[in-house]
């Protein structure tokens, strides 16, 4: 990993951890993790929306360096669109990165790589950092298609961003069959996909943006299996599901160089 990508390391609660459990896992968390931690890794978590008041409160009380970030948001600033949260609402908790696209929301919620571009553009509007998720099914991955889907998202999930704006954000490679299965991509594979969309970025975006934009691996990521993703080259951090409710485990992974 080249010197100027600061790894990042987030939770992705998904729909889990009320407000209470919420306070506890993160109070727990700022506990287990040193400053010396933050020097080296920047690590955020991502509560369900009803979680973030009380989180952001918290983070600013006690002046934890932990990151406050959203699971997603509508590209709208305002208007008639009922059960949905505008970019400038997040950005006004302090909420600093919010995930675009993730394959649940893909798949689930029927997200489509426009809806997910005017997401990402409408969160870099607000100041924030997206987190751009891609990543293919079993069945693309066993039909050779797996490059082919992910360059697609990652190409149209930037499209009309410039070098400048590109360079700043995250993408998260999270294959779909590695997501709560207990099965990880094995870590040359998940090098070879994170370097793949890193040459997307470098085809549209030019050298500066490739070289500055930090790749996260995702699915099934543990304690026990990050100090190997995190010693490939394109590997710049990782999006953690399930690991990451748990203060113990998700502060085993921030901790991955004293292992
Ligand atoms: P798991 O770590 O539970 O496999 O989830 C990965 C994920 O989807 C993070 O966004």
């Amino acid at each position: 990993m080249a010197d100027s990508r600061k790894p990042i390391i987030s939770g992705n609660w998904k729909m889990h951890h009320n407000h209470f459990e919420a306070i506890q896992c993160v109070q727990k968390l700022h506990y287990r993790l040193e400053s010396d931690d933050f020097a080296s890794v920047e690590v955020t978590v991502h509560p369900p929306f009803t979680d973030i008041r009380s989180i952001q409160t918290l983070i600013e009380s006690d002046k934890m360096k932990i990151g406050l970030g959203a699971q997603n948001c509508h590209w709208e600033e305002k208007g008639a669109f009922t059960g949905e949260i505008a970019p400038a609402m997040l950005a006004k908790l302090d909420v600093g990165h919010v995930i675009v696209g993730h394959s649940e929301r893909r798949e689930l919620f029927g997200e489509t790589d426009d809806s997910v571009n005017k997401k990402v553009k409408a969160v870099i509007a607000n100041s924030m950092v997206p987190i751009l998720c891609c990543g293919e099914t079993l069945e693309e991955r066993q039909q050779s298609m797996a490059e082919a889907k992910v360059q697609g998202q990652v190409r149209e999930g930037l499209a009309g961003l410039s070098g400048e704006m590109v360079s700043k954000l995250v993408i998260a490679y999270e294959p779909i069959w590695a997501i709560g299965t207990g099965e990880t991509a094995t870590a040359e594979d998940a090098q070879a996909m994170c370097a793949e969309v890193r040459q997307v970025v470098r085809e549209a975006h030019g050298d500066k943006a490739a070289d500055a934009v930090r790749v996260q691996y995702g699915g099934s990521v543990k304690p026990g299996n990050i100090v190997e993703l995190m010693s490939q080259p394109d590997i710049d951090g990782a999006l953690v599901g399930g690991a990451s409710l748990e203060a113990d485990s998700f502060a085993a992974i921030v901790q991955y160089r004293n292992h």
